[in-house]
């Protein structure tokens, strides 16, 4: 059943009080070393449905679900009746009688929107064109991890795209500056921002735009960048064009601060967006953000699937 208080996570806002407390969550069963018995998930079973490739969601998804207890089934769009002969609506009535909570990743948001409609389980949003929130709470959470070490903002280099709009929502909940410098014509959705900007306002947090990576980059403390083209966009490469002078390279990070981190969600296009000399430099965080996936996923289920064990193990820290 849907949780009235917790209900679905379609994008970080959906987040908005509670996700501090969902990293220092994530952060603790990461780092807790007690022989502690916990299967939350225990006797429930967790769907996900994929229309586009995927690495870590699936994976990281996969193995959390199993180490809390549960049973993780993969749901690829051209092996199931969604879209080509069953609409959304019917889909999620159909897999609520089954499943204890559904992830989806989809080309439109729009379809994890009516599932999560339709649904009288909680609905995690895999990443949709617009937004990638499971990203964004592993993406704070690596930021949360190496704070000790970081004062400045976080400067995004490259597309307006799902990516970025959840994580200028998570970074104005945490409370950290948010600088993104994107392609004139390819900035974020301004609803997205405008509600970052209300969300940051009560915290205190400077977010702004420009069209000049060095600008941004700057004094920087992240440096986060993506691909320059999305899945789903593969037939917009003259896109591309639009990124001259968006790679970051060694000469756009000297910029920064020198204790610096580098982020991508990955996969990266090694040589378009980035070089290989900046991902794999000392100040790369990349595949902390890749195992972080699955600690704050591990959160997120954990609360929106049996809430009073989230809030059991919140008493144990
Ligand atoms: N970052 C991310 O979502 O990776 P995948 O596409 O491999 O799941
Ligand atoms: N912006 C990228 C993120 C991949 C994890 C995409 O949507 O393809």
């Amino acid at each position: 059943m849907k949780n009235k208080d917790t209900g679905d996570y379609i994008t970080a806002a959906d987040l908005s009080g509670v996700l501090p407390d969902i990293i220092d969550w994530a952060i603790r069963l990461k780092n807790d070393d007690r022989e502690l018995d916990f299967k939350p998930l225990n006797g429930m079973t967790i769907g996900s449905i994929y229309e586009k490739p995927s690495t870590r969601t699936r994976v990281s998804f996969e193995v959390g679900i199993s180490k809390l207890g549960g049973n993780a089934l993969t749901l690829l769009s051209n092996d199931i009746q969604l879209g080509s002969s069953e609409t959304i609506a019917d889909t999620a009535e159909v897999l609520s009688r089954y499943l204890d909570c559904i992830t989806y990743r989809c080309f439109s948001h729009s379809d994890v929107v009516e599932l999560a409609v339709n649904s009288s389980i909680p609905v995690i949003n895999a990443l949709s064109d617009m937004h990638h929130p499971c990203q964004a709470a592993a993406d704070l959470m690596t930021i949360v991890e190496h704070l000790d070490k970081l004062d400045g903002h976080i400067a995004w280099v490259g597309d307006g795209n799902n990516v970025l709009h959840d994580l200028v929502l998570a970074s104005a909940i945490i409370g950290i500056d948010i600088k993104y410098a994107t392609p004139k014509g390819l900035e974020p959705d301004q609803k997205i921002i405008n509600l970052a900007k209300d969300i940051a306002k009560e915290n205190g947090v400077q977010i702004s735009q420009s069209n000049n990576p060095k600008e941004v980059v700057t004094g920087a403390s992240v440096v986060y960048t993506d691909v320059f083209v999305s899945m789903g966009e593969e037939h917009m490469k003259s896109k591309f064009d639009s990124f001259e002078g968006f790679q970051v390279n060694k000469e756009l990070v000297d910029l920064a601060d020198k204790n610096y981190i580098f982020m991508h969600c990955l996969p990266a296009h090694r040589g378009e967006e980035v070089t290989d000399e900046v991902i794999d430099s000392k100040n790369s965080v990349v595949f902390d953000q890749a195992e972080n996936r699955m600690w704050a996923q591990m959160s997120i289920l954990t609360y929106l699937c049996n809430y009073d064990a989230w809030l059991a193990y919140k008493e144990l820290l």
